[in-house]
């Protein structure tokens, strides 16, 4: 369905065509692919990172119709967060919580324990922060398991060529690979790009996205309290840090990134930004307030991003395509539900001027996805999202790195950038340094434009 960003089938275009390419990939393969499909048909699913996302997750996988899952092993570095998910999972899903005390595993190696009770076909998911993603993937494919992964995937050049080719290595093991870009499979989204595929909006000139709202999550962090190590700071607090989520703008902005790149139908070849720290107390993260970025796409086309992390300003969360012949809302208000529609002017705001908009009620994309998923599992659907999961990790990196450099970076410059923030983090124990040290000033880097260059920034 998602094959590749350049040039993606339309929904209706995958549904004609998936039975002959699912044939003819695992004959050309030569597979004899694991389908999930006759008698012992439970598909066992096991989760990594047992925090808001995770959890969320192995509950839409349980929600899934066709067919038994069960969730038989979790993985965590802290043991706090592996019983408050199974508390709340085993209250939605008695039946399909069947995890015993020997299936709960805790550190940094626990997610070979959790894929370990599996077996080839089963699905693991994969939601720690993004830092670790790679490890992860890495060990799933040696053992031929299927996965669900949250974005972002990567974070800097280096893991993003890693991450490359073991989605190649995945598609060659016929892996079905699901990234939580979950906008993608949302059908209000998908009926807009076929709209707009079919020249209603013209030449696409522009695109906007905001993401402005208050601090959230682990956007800001003060100085490390003593009751734990440097190193579960920074992971258990990973939006602040660099090495570990790409930051608040990695983690935050990708959606909006993608989803615009989505509807042009390419990644931009380069960006230009601009951002700031205004009011931080106490907090030592390495975070910006503010970003506004500038991709331009290879036509010349643009996309103006702009991020606020910020209390007491106008909020806004929403994507915007402007065409030739006309406006869209790509998604307002929120991730979902998406509220698209297709404006005959430029101001979006005139409610004459519509002329689409998405009528039905728009179904629950963090569901969509794993119905997607296992029915590809199920009936071995060709399904990996893992490269375009890497290609859109990688924009926004790209936007990122532009801000905090102050220099143009370009698409070829993110992906060979030699500069990688957490070296050998398959090698990491509960005992080793943190990634990123306090400075003198007892405070961590932070990036600073203009300063830091293109090939200066350790840590930032
Ligand atoms: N698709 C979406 O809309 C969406 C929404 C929220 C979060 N996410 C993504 O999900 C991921 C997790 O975010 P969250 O909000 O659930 O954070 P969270 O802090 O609630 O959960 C992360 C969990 O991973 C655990 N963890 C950290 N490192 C680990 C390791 N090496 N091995 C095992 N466990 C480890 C943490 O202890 C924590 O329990 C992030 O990549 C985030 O971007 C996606």
């Amino acid at each position: 369905m998602y094959n590749s960003q350049q040039k993606p089938l339309s929904r209706r275009e995958f549904l004609k065509n998936t039975g002959k390419i699912t044939v003819a990939s695992a004959l050309t393969a030569g597979l004899i692919p694991h389908v999930h499909a006759a008698e012992n048909n439970t598909i066992k699913v096991a989760l990594v990172g047992c925090g808001g996302r995770g959890a969320g997750a192995a509950s839409n996988a349980m929600s899934v119709k066709n067919g038994p899952i069960k969730l038989v092993a979790l993985a965590d570095v802290f043991e706090e967060r592996i019983k408050r998910s199974y508390d709340n999972l085993k209250k939605i899903h008695p039946e399909q919580v069947d995890v015993p005390e020997e299936h709960k595993f805790i550190g940094f190696d626990a997610y070979k324990d959790a894929m370990d009770c599996l077996s080839p076909g089963d699905v693991v998911i994969l939601a720690t922060p993004p830092a670790f993603r790679w490890v992860h993937f890495t060990y799933a494919i040696e053992k031929g398991i299927n996965v669900f992964m949250e974005k972002p995937v990567t974070v800097d050049g280096p893991t993003t060529l890693k991450f490359l080719k073991l989605a190649e290595d995945s598609v060659k093991k016929n892996l079905k690979v699901g990234v939580g870009l979950m906008c993608r499979h949302c059908e209000a989204r998908w009926e807009l790009y076929d709209r707009i595929q079919n020249g209603q909006l013209g030449d696409i000139i522009t695109l906007r996205a905001y993401r402005l709202h208050g601090p959230i999550g682990y956007f800001a962090s003060d100085p490390k309290p003593d009751n734990i190590s440097e190193l579960l700071y920074q992971t258990q607090r990973f939006h602040s840090f660099l090495w570990a989520s790409g930051g608040n703008f990695s983690d935050f902005y990708i959606h909006h990134i993608d989803e615009c790149c989505w509807m042009k139908g390419a990644w931009p070849v380069k960006a230009q930004s601009l951002g700031g720290r205004h009011y931080r107390g106490n907090s030592i993260d390495q975070n910006f307030d503010t970003y506004s970025v500038e991709y331009t796409f290879a036509d010349g086309t643009k996309l103006f991003l702009y991020g606020r992390c910020i209390e007491g300003c106008h909020n806004e969360f929403a994507s915007y395509a402007h065409g030739s012949k006309g406006s869209a809302v790509i998604s307002q208000g929120g991730h979902t539900p998406a509220r698209c529609r297709i404006n005959k002017g430029q101001d979006l705001d005139k409610k004459d001027d519509i002329v689409w908009e998405f009528s039905e009620q728009e179904p629950n994309p963090y569901q969509l996805e794993w119905d997607h998923l296992i029915e590809a599992i199920r009936e071995d659907k060709p399904f990996n999202e893992a490269k375009r999961g890497a290609e859109a990790s990688l924009v926004t990196s790209m936007g990122r790195m532009a801000a905090h450099t102050g220099r143009v970076v370009t698409y070829e410059e993110m992906l060979n950038c030699e500069h990688e923030f957490a070296p050998g983090l398959d090698k990491l124990t509960m005992n080793s340094p943190a990634p990123l040290q306090l400075g003198p000033d007892g405070k961590y880097p932070v990036p600073q434009p203009g300063i830091n260059n293109f090939e200066y920034h350790i840590s930032v």
